[in-house]
């Protein structure tokens, strides 16, 4: 909880510093790589530094957090710091690592504000920086202790290559020592760590795909701007060996809920989809399930069989499809959520690009859906967690 003297401070700050997120996070992540180079081996995403996303989300979720803890003093953001949470254990941080985050970026709010950083909003921002970091350590910690391991990446031997859709590569890897594997839930990623041109270790996140017992499967597009997908696709070859992190992730379906669900995919998206029908044939086939899917074309729509085949062996799941090649799918063009019925009290999961997600979820609250029933997973930083309109009603 904030204390009673930062609480002040912080309400009459919030604005400034929200307001000031922008400039503060490039000098904040200039200082700490110049410091620290080597937390851009393995560790950091450099296309988000580039494209600024990431910066943004750390610092905006701070202010979030800021704001939170003003609305709502009896508790904390729970989604947020778990999904962060969750994408910091894929990646290996540890606790010893938030100093570093502080100085540099304490060091940065200091010179942004100048004058007006006074002894007393610093000691503020730093309960609320404290507070959060604590809060992410302590989830990260129960995280690690689940794990059948005690290592943050191990290595994985890439047994097959296919193709799947237009530009599209499923990869299949088999682990390349004895370390025990943690087992995933649907809905689940891994990091995996591709060296790249310069010999930078640079990870990125990928949804598991249903795979072979002990195998890890994933299914990627590649983005011929990218700097890691396009050496998936073109250099790594079978018999290649990787470095792919635990399993981390929490939009997994609730195994207390048993009523309809909707899952909602655009593109590589459907990647969720996919883990969360076959853990439904599996675990619960009798469901209420309704699969919308929105894709370029039949040919670009990566693993439309598998799907197919998914919602065939569901007696009560039925597939939507919007495909841009007109006639090809059920319906033309963009996902329009008004030409299909929803179920009642439906759970929905969504996973495409952010417009996408953001315009179907309109809909659905336009249509009475309750935001907080709607849950998403978003590829990259997220900063639409940064805006309660992404999580409640
Ligand atoms: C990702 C917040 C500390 C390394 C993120 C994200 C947020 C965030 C919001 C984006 C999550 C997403 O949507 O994918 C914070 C906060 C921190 C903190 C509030 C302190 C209180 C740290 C520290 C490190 C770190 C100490 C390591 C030195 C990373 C990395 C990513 C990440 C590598 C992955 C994203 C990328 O590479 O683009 N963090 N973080 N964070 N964070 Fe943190």
């Amino acid at each position: 909880m904030l204390s009673e003297k930062s609480r002040p401070v912080i309400e009459a700050t919030i604005g400034t510093i929200a307001e000031r997120i922008p400039d503060i996070t490039p000098v904040f992540y200039r200082s700490m790589f110049e410091a620290r180079p080597d937390l851009l081996d393995g560790m950091f995403s450099r296309a988000n530094q580039k494209n600024g996303t990431q910066p943004q989300a750390l610092a905006g979720s701070i202010a979030m957090f800021a704001s939170h803890l003003l609305n709502h003093p009896d508790s904390y953001p729970d989604e947020v710091l778990s999904r962060v949470a969750h994408k910091h254990t894929s990646l290996g941080l540890l606790p010893d690592e938030y100093p570093t985050v502080h100085e540099h970026l304490f060091g940065a709010i200091a010179a942004d504000l100048g004058d007006a950083a006074t002894p007393e909003v610093v000691a503020a921002w730093d309960e609320v920086y404290w507070l959060m970091a604590d809060a992410l350590i302590k989830i990260e910690k129960g995280l690690y202790a689940q794990q059948a391991n005690d290592v943050m990446f191990a290595p994985f031997r890439l047994i097959s290559k296919e193709q799947v859709a237009e530009g599209v590569l499923a990869f299949e890897f088999e682990p390349a020592d004895e370390t025990p594997m943690t087992p995933s839930v649907a809905g689940q990623y891994v990091s995996i760590q591709v060296v790249v041109e310069d010999g930078l270790r640079q990870p990125r996140q990928f949804t598991l795909v249903p795979s072979d017992p002990g195998h890890r499967r994933i299914v990627v597009r590649e983005d011929p701007q990218g700097e890691v997908t396009p050496i998936l696709h073109r250099d790594i070859a079978v018999g290649d060996v990787l470095e792919i992190s635990n399993p981390y992730g929490d939009v997994t379906l609730d195994p207390q809920f048993h009523g309809p669900l909707v899952l909602v995919s655009a593109g590589i998206g459907i990647t969720p989809v996919i883990a969360f029908l076959d853990q439904l044939v599996r675990e619960d086939p009798e469901r209420e399930v309704l699969v919308l899917h929105a894709d370029r074309s039949e040919a670009a729509w990566p693993g439309r069989e598998i799907v197919r085949d998914y919602v065939s062996k569901l007696p009560n799941a039925r597939l939507v499809s919007w495909l841009g090649v007109p006639g090809e799918g059920d319906f033309d063009g963009h996902m329009d959520v008004s030409q299909v019925e929803i179920p009642q009290g439906a759970e929905v999961f969504m996973c495409g690009p952010l417009a996408f997600m953001q315009s179907v979820r309109s809909q659905l609250v336009a249509g009475g859906m309750p935001g907080r029933a709607i849950h998403y997973e978003i590829f990259g930083p997220d900063l639409w967690m940064l805006h309660d309109e992404a999580r409640t009603a």
